[in-house]
């Protein structure tokens, strides 16, 4: 099948890709020449486990090309991806300006029936105002030519992108149309071998679907962050309640660890618009209003408890001391920076007049913008570490879960860590003489 996918971020470019290695003839379509002339080289613009394999593979074998042309990628294709952002706007709403753009170019330029499909994640309704645009257009080139809308939002995770596209838990299509819907089932076939896990749905159920799925993610960390506070201050083990309540299927174990408080591109952006969705219906949705807050809060658990443990008094408390942290991307294995918990605690950290050291495997590129000259960086883990006054672990790469303890404790001045992502078993700390202080259980 002829496809073309327009923007080519996270969710365009993995699907793009995964799509191709499927056998479709994929155009990858992106306004950022810079972009498009690197993918054409085979340099990706992020850092995802397996994407470039699949990208130089598909390039190969001539299934998979990069363009900024997007008439041309348009007028070959007959399903076309809108994949490009939705920001969130200043009232905390998505920003649909790019997908109305995009949708307006393809009514532009089409000249034959065309299946237009919403990946990026957009609010309910969306897919109306896409008809809209597209129509209006058509109507000015005074033609009349056939086409559809579907709402098909994407759940991959980062970090796991490829193997979410290709053995998705489901696909959820959005179409009032028959042929449309029996053409979107063909081209994701290929990623149903082993069970259907296609569901098909009234359009407007497939927008709502995505925001519901992320806002019902981030309400449970964020129902086991604060059960980790109050762990804490009642000696209770977190851990160990996870497990006790995860092995009842109805809540399962999954995303219930606890941590410094959800982040990334989704999450945060998807329950503020969500918010407003509701807000525009007059709805009062106080828990989701409730669960932003409280993630904002959580974010503070860190530095707080830093202060707390080490801050001598004053404005400035941590004035003097030296903090390293590892871990800067919002999660492990991506690079992705945006609405990370670090720069929360990093910026309160240099508040509270600290010096701060950063490692991450990966997210240094990225962190630098964020950060500049105002902390130290280093790609060795261990580096940061000398003479600083305690490691504080923000994000739970892999490289962290087995360090070398002696060669920690020999650097740092105090033998003391803050575990925001629990890595460690505080018995073991204790035999370690660590003084370790993790979430939600006592150390
Ligand atoms: C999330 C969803 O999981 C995907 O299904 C969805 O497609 C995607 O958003 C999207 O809307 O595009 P992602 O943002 O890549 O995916 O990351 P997650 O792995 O879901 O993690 C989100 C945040 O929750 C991270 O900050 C992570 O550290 C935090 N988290 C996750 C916890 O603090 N505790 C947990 O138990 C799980």
């Amino acid at each position: 099948m002829k496809i073309c996918v327009i923007g080519s971020g996270y969710v365009g470019l993995v699907a793009g890709t995964c799509f191709a290695e499927s056998g479709n003839n994929v155009i990858c379509v992106d306004v950022d020449q810079e972009k498009i002339e690197g993918l054409k080289r085979g340099v990706i613009p992020i850092y995802e486990p397996g994407l470039k394999e699949l990208v130089l593979r598909n390039c190969e074998e001539g299934r998979l090309s990069f363009t900024t042309d997007l008439e041309a990628a348009v007028k070959e294709s007959l399903v076309n991806f809108i994949a490009v952002g939705t920001p969130p706007g200043a009232d905390g709403s998505a920003d649909l300006q790019y997908v109305l753009n995009v949708a307006r170019s393809i009514g532009q330029h089409m000249e034959s029936f065309k299946i237009i499909v919403d990946k990026s994640t957009v609010p309910v309704g969306t897919a109306d105002k896409v008809r809209v645009a597209v129509a209006e257009e058509l109507a000015k080139r005074g033609v009349d030519i056939e086409f559809d809308v579907v709402s098909n939002p994407e759940f991959l995770k980062e970090g796991a992108a490829i193997d979410d596209f290709m053995k998705p838990d489901r696909v959820v299509i959005g179409t009032d149309n028959v042929r449309t819907a029996e053409i979107m089932k063909e081209l994701y076939s290929a990623f149903m071998r082993k069970s259907n896990r296609l569901i098909t749905m009234d359009i407007r159920s497939a927008e709502m679907t995505k925001y519901a799925a992320n806002a019902m993610l981030a309400t449970k960390i964020t129902f086991m962050n604060q059960i980790a506070n109050l762990c804490e201050l009642m000696g209770a083990d977190v851990m160990a309640v996870r497990e006790g309540i995860g092995s009842d299927s109805r809540i399962g174990y999954d995303f219930l660890f606890p941590g410094v408080g959800y982040g990334g591109s989704c999450f945060p952006k998807d329950v503020k618009a969500l918010a407003k969705t509701a807000e525009e219906c007059d709805y009062d949705f106080i828990l989701l209003k409730a669960v932003e807050e409280a993630n904002a809060r959580q974010k503070r658990v860190l530095p707080d408890k830093i202060a707390a443990r080490l801050g001598n008094g004053g404005p400035k408390p941590l004035a003097g001391k030296v903090i390293a942290t590892w871990g800067l991307s919002f999660k492990p294995r991506t690079d992705d920076m945006r609405e990370a918990p670090s720069v929360t605690i990093i910026d309160a950290l240099l508040e509270l007049g600290a010096e701060v050291r950063a490692h991450d495997p990966e997210a240094i590129k990225e962190a630098k913008k964020v950060f500049g000259e105002r902390i130290g960086y280093s790609h060795n883990q261990y580096d940061i570490l000398k003479g600083a006054d305690a490691l504080v672990i923000i994000t739970e790469w892999n490289e962290y879960r087995n360090p070398d303890f002696d060669r920690i404790k020999s650097l740092l001045i105090n033998p003391l860590i803050f575990d925001g992502r629990n890595l460690y078993q505080p018995h073991r700390m204790k035999l370690e003489d660590f003084e370790y202080l993790p979430i939600g259980r006592n150390g």
